[in-house]
This record gives C-alpha cells, sequence and structure tokens, in this order.
C-alpha cells in the first residue's frame, strides 16, 4: 500500500487559549481575538499584570464574548472556569505578544502568576510570538530563552522585521494578527496523514524477568521513546498496536495497548499480532537473557551461602524473529550503544536482517533510557542520517518521516 496523504481544515469549535503579556503589540491582539472568534473558535484571554498597561481586559472581554482571566487564585474566577479547567479546556496556547520577561519565564518553567502557570499546567501544545525591541530580541539570553522553548517543542512564530514603535528598525515585531491567524488556522488543519490506512505495532518499555516471585531482572527503560513513537504514528493517522512492558505511561490516544511483563510474554504477542502489521518498530528494551528457572518461592538468604550463581538462557529475539518472517513488515530496530555505536548500529542492522535502525548513545546525559530528550543515529542499508537532540515527540515525528520515505521506496 502506498502511503497518502488528506488535508480537511477548520476553527470551528477549536479551543484557544490567548496568553497576553506586556508590549505595545498588545493592543493588535484584540484584532487577533476578534479574528479568531469572527472564524468560530472558542477563545479564552488570559492577560499578565503589565499587559494591562497597554489594553484593557473590557476590550479583550467585548472581542472574546468570554471573561478574561487575569488573578491566579481569584475566588470569583475559580468559581467559574478555574485555572487548572482552564489549563485542562485548552488545545493550543498562544502567547501574543510574547515579552522577553515573559519567555524567561516560560523557559525557567515559573509559575508566578496565571499565564505562566497555565503553561505549565496545561498539555496543550504552545505558541510564542516575540515581540520586543530588537536589541532584547538579538540578546543571547532572548536567543536562549527562545531555544530552551523550540526544544520543548514550544511552536515560536516569528518575530518580524521592520520599523519598531521604539524608533528601531530590526526584527523583534509581533507578527501581523492574520499571519497568526494562518499559523493557528494551520495548525488546526488535519495534517497529511501519510500513515493512513497502515497497521503499525511498536514495542515499547522494559521487560521484567523473574527471579522468584518477588524479584526479577529489568532495566531503566520508562517507555517515554516507544511510547511518543506510538502517539506520533497514530496522530499520522496509522492504526497503533502498543506492545508494552511494564510502564507507568498513559495509553496514547487512539492507540491500542496491550501489556506484557517478561520478553517471552512480549515474543508472544508480537507474533499473535504480527501478521496484519504493514511496518514493525522494536524500541522495546527487551531483555537478552531470563533466569533458566523461576523459583516457586521466595528465594532465600541463608547464613551459609555469601555467593550465589544464578543460570540465565537467551530470550527469542523478537525483531530478528519479526524481520525472518515470510512477509516481513517494514522493520525497523533500535540499537542502545554505550561506545562504537554506528558499527554496532550496522552490524544489528544486517546480522538482524532489518530495514532501518535508529541507534541512541545511552551513555550520554539527557539521550535513551529515562531521558524527556534524545538524539538518534539512523542507518538503513546504503544511507544514514542524524537526528539531532530534541525531545522524543519531536524526534518520534522525524523518524517516523524517514520511515514514510523508505516504507514508500519499498513499495
Ligand atoms: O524507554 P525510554 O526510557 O524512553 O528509553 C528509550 C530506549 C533507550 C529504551 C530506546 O530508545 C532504545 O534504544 N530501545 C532499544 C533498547 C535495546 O534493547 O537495544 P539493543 O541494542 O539491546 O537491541 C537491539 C534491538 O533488538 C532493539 O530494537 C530491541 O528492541 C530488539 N530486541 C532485543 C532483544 C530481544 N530479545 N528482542 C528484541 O526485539
Amino acid at each position: 500500500m502506498s502511503l497518502t496523504e488528506s488535508f480537511t481544515g477548520s476553527l470551528a469549535g477549536s479551543r484557544i487559549l490567548i496568553g497576553i503579556s506586556g508590549g505595545i503589540a498588545a493592543y493588535k491582539t484584540a484584532e487577533l481575538v476578534r479574528r479568531l472568534t469572527e472564524r468560530q473558535a472558542q477563545v479564552r484571554v488570559v492577560m499578565t499584570d503589565s499587559a494591562k498597561a497597554f489594553i484593557t481586559p473590557l476590550t479583550l472581554q467585548a472581542v472574546s464574548g468570554a471573561p478574561v482571566s487575569d488573578t491566579l487564585l481569584d475566588p470569583a474566577a475559580e468559581a467559574g472556569m478555574g485555572h487548572i479547567e482552564l489549563a485542562k479546556w485548552a488545545q493550543l496556547i498562544v502567547v501574543a505578544p510574547a515579552s522577553a520577561n515573559t519567555l524567561a519565564r516560560l523557559a525557567s518553567g515559573l509559575a508566578d502568576d496565571l499565564l505562566s502557570t497555565l503553561c505549565l499546567a496545561s498539555p496543550a501544545q504552545l505558541a510564542v510570538a516575540p515581540a520586543m525591541n530588537q536589541q532584547m530580541y538579538a540578546h543571547p539570553a532572548t536567543q536562549d530563552n527562545l531555544a530552551v522553548l523550540a526544544q520543548r517543542n514550544t511552536l515560536v512564530w516569528g518575530p518580524g522585521q521592520g520599523a519598531q514603535a521604539c524608533g528601531d528598525i530590526g526584527s523583534g515585531r509581533m507578527l501581523e494578527p492574520m499571519e497568526l491567524v494562518g499559523l493557528i488556522e494551520d495548525y488546526f488543519t488535519p495534517h497529511a496523514q501519510p500513515f493512513a490506512g497502515i497497521k503499525l505495532m511498536l514495542t515499547a518499555g522494559p521487560t521484567r524477568e523473574a527471579l522468584d516471585p518477588v524479584r526479577f531482572i529489568s532495566n531503566h527503560s520508562s517507555g517515554k521513546m516507544g511510547f511518543s513513537l506510538a502517539a506520533a504514528a497514530a496522530h499520522l493517522g496509522a492504526e497503533v498496536t502498543l506492545v508494552s512492558g511494564p510502564v507507568t505511561l498513559a495509553t496514547p490516544a487512539g492507540v491500542t495497548r496491550l501489556e506484557v511483563e517478561s520478553a517471552a510474554q512480549m515474543h508472544a504477542t508480537v507474533m499473535a499480532h504480527i501478521a496484519e502489521q504493514q511496518i514493525f518498530i522494536a524500541c522495546a528494551a527487551v531483555a537478552d537473557y531470563a533466569p533458566k528457572t523461576v523459583a516457586k518461592q521466595k528465594i532465600k538468604k541463608t547464613a551459609d551461602r555469601d555467593n550465589m550463581v544464578i543460570e540465565l538462557v537467551k530470550n527469542p529475539d523478537i525483531v530478528a524473529d519479526v524481520a525472518a518472517l515470510p512477509n516481513k513488515p517494514f522493520t525497523v530496530g533500535f540499537a542502545a550503544e554505550t561506545h562504537d555505536l554506528a558499527q554496532y548500529a550496522r552490524d544489528k542492522l544486517t546480522r538482524k536482517g532489518l530495514d532501518m535502525i535508529a541507534a541512541n548513545h545511552i551513555g550520554l546525559a539527557d539521550h535513551g533510557f529515562n531521558s524527556d530528550t534524545n538524539a538518534l543515529s539512523v542507518f538503513w542499508s546504503n544511507g544514514q542520517t542524524e537526528l539531532g537532540l530534541a525531545n522524543k515527540s519531536a524526534l518520534a515525528r522525524q523518524l517516523l518521516t524517514l520511515i514514510t520515505e523508505h516504507y514508500n521506496d519499498r513499495s
């Protein structure tokens, strides 16, 4: 099957939280809100104290048709839509204008006013439209803050260039309201669904190999990389089955989750469903070996025994068995390496018969096990590419784009 794209789009019913921080461009945000409500978006506005020096809450209330929130833990506001409710309600948060001060506070994760608290408390996508003097924008502190936010998957919209209110000329103007409307519409347009009609199975998390009823051998996999891939693949239209070892993560929307404990269970579960799959991604950190026997009762510590020898036997290699099937799906493995990454990854690519392998440097900080970020070196039979350090969600999308290209080449 070839991967296809489908596009539709509308703001009707979308739930957008507009955050206004202090800056002369705040007056333009009233126009932005008006244009969004015209397009039938539901808009709620949150203002910082300094924003109110530039535009009144009453103006924003008039154009949004909803009360404007500006105070954290205000009893009257909390009796209406409380701040946590507002954080859950929003599908997209747009901070426009985003002053240098607000960007710094967002990058630092502060929660000392309503807007910054909402940004921390909400699972919604955050977008910022920077607006400030060109010198402040160019300052390394502001650039660092923007880089931190972008690395956390915040969308940075603008700034534009040109004459500024202070008389300077340069970068730092907030994008015009209609430019922001275009970006918001684009965000809500269901994007290309390159995996529509594709069945994709993933493994994620660790396995546990029991020693006795209370002990097991396992590893530090949190499941974050595999769950990010599952969420991104579902978002791109795939019918996703996620075979997960024991982790504490919530199942991503639209994903079917099958829970397992041991490598043997993961192997059996994958094999039971693999025939229907077009793509298989093995992201789980599967134990290579398991104890040969599992004690029925808790193994006791005894006074006469200082050493204990546990005999281990090799587990089935799940990804290699999938890749050896006569009608194998497009098969992608991972390689967790502490050294000689390219050499070991290429060896696994060939030895396990994979179409692609994504290798991560598990010895580096912010990479691999249990971190929110990762970087991948991806190899296939006649090529390779580097996906630089990014949060696991962003990296998942990049890897899936790469898989799309190679899957299409194969079809
Ligand atoms: O879960 P996180 O905390 O987010 O961490 C992510 C991760 C570091 C676990 C992930 O990015 C990763 O590298 N997963 C693969 C870990 C691993 O087991 O690598 P490996 O090099 O030992 O195995 C190579 C490949 O064979 C992997 O695709 C693995 O899933 C697969 N394998 C290994 C053994 C086995 N018995 N069966 C398998 O299918």
